[in-house]
């Protein structure tokens, strides 16, 4: 297994309108977590704005920082790639995943994974500017995982330092089980780091995804969400130590702490900060049984105060037995990919 240029080997995954400033900071301070990375940075033919760059660029001195660019224009590319660099981004990724029709209309995202040709132009364009970490984000394929290997070597050679695989075709959409089977593939072939990444809901599975596949590290992004304590979880199982089972209570203060940062973040809103609150909380209850009713008189709340009062008085007591949040995935509510014997 190749090693990658950060530790602990697992990242938190950009995710658009989610992965900002603040709650980058909470999963840094949280621990576990060697790279948070920023949502995508759209690069077209204007030069960045510079208050994309203030909010991309905001680093926690507790994990190195990736800032992603999404884009095909090769000079804008290269230019944006630099700026970020010098700005402070530890590494430097591109998005050659993203399957929304509004981006791969335009050639980029995962349009790019039908255009080898110019994916190399533009990875060699940014390699050329990027002194320090370089690296893509890249699905399976289009409609089908032929061709990833190739297209992982060429990015190799292309000069990307690590790879990160997210385990499904973009076709997939974010349905179905992402294939863990290439990820091991291209673990096997390649002389960069590969990062997993994909229906990792439980600790004890990304574990099993490292060991079984040679993947050099894991990105982990809803499952991270709906159970903020994965990443400690699985430096823990790593140590060969016993991991937390968090209770009902380490839910609410993980709610707490995170609305703490949604308002220090943007403080003149008197309800900016609602609808992060309700998405994050969202993501939580999926990890609490039998969740339906709760899930609606929670969501329902029209503020920030009411919500966390009643959500106080809902989850504080709530057991541990009643939450799928222990590392072995003991109560199973999501499902799990499996990776079949070479
Ligand atoms: C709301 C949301 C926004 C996302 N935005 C991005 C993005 O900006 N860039 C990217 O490369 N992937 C993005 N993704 C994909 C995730 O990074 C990740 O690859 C995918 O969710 C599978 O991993 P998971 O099962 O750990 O969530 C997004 C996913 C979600 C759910």
């Amino acid at each position: 297994m190749v090693k990658l240029p950060f530790a602990p080997a697992s990242a938190l995954a950009p995710m658009e309108g989610v992965t900002g400033p603040a709650l980058r900071a909470r999963f840094a301070s949280g621990g576990g977590v060697g790279l948070v990375c920023t949502e995508f940075v759209r690069v077209s033919r204007a030069a960045l704005p510079a208050k994309v760059l203030t909010r991309a660029v905001v680093k926690a001195p507790e994990a190195l920082l990736s800032v992603q660019v999404m884009g095909n224009e090769i000079e804008k590319m290269a230019e944006a790639a630099a700026l970020l660099a010098e700005a402070g981004a530890d590494v430097v990724d591109l998005n050659v995943g993203c399957p929304m029709p509004r981006v791969v209309r335009k050639g980029v995202g995962a349009a790019m994974l039908k255009d080898p040709a110019l994916l190399f132009r533009v990875v060699s364009a940014m390699r050329a500017q990027v002194p320090g970490l370089l690296s893509a984000k890249v699905r399976l394929g289009w409609d089908d995982d032929a061709g990833a290997l190739e297209r992982a070597r060429l990015l190799v050679d292309a000069g990307v330092d690590f790879l990160v695989v997210h385990a499904r075709r973009r076709s997939d959409l974010y349905a179905g089980v992402a294939d863990w089977r290439v990820i091991r593939e291209l673990a096997r072939a390649l002389p960069i780091p590969v990062i997993g990444n994909g229906d990792l809901w439980y600790a004890a599975d990304a574990l099993r995804l490292m060991r079984d596949s040679g993947a050099a590290g894991v990105m982990i992004g809803r499952p991270a969400l709906r159970n903020p304590w994965i990443f400690t979880q699985l430096a823990a199982l790593r140590a060969g130590e016993e991991p937390k089972r968090p209770s009902g209570e380490d839910v609410f203060e993980w709610l707490l702490a995170l609305d703490a940062g949604f308002r220090a973040r943007d403080p003149g809103k008197r309800f900016g900060h609602v609808g992060p609150l309700k998405e994050q909380l969202g993501f939580l209850l999926r990890a609490v049984d039998d969740a339906g009713a709760l899930r609606r008189r929670l969501l329902q709340l029209p503020d920030a105060d009411s919500i966390l009062r009643a959500a106080e008085a809902e989850l504080a007591s709530m057991p541990a037995s009643r939450l799928d949040l222990d590392a072995h995935g003991t109560l199973g509510l999501e499902r799990v990919p499996q990776l079949a014997e070479a």
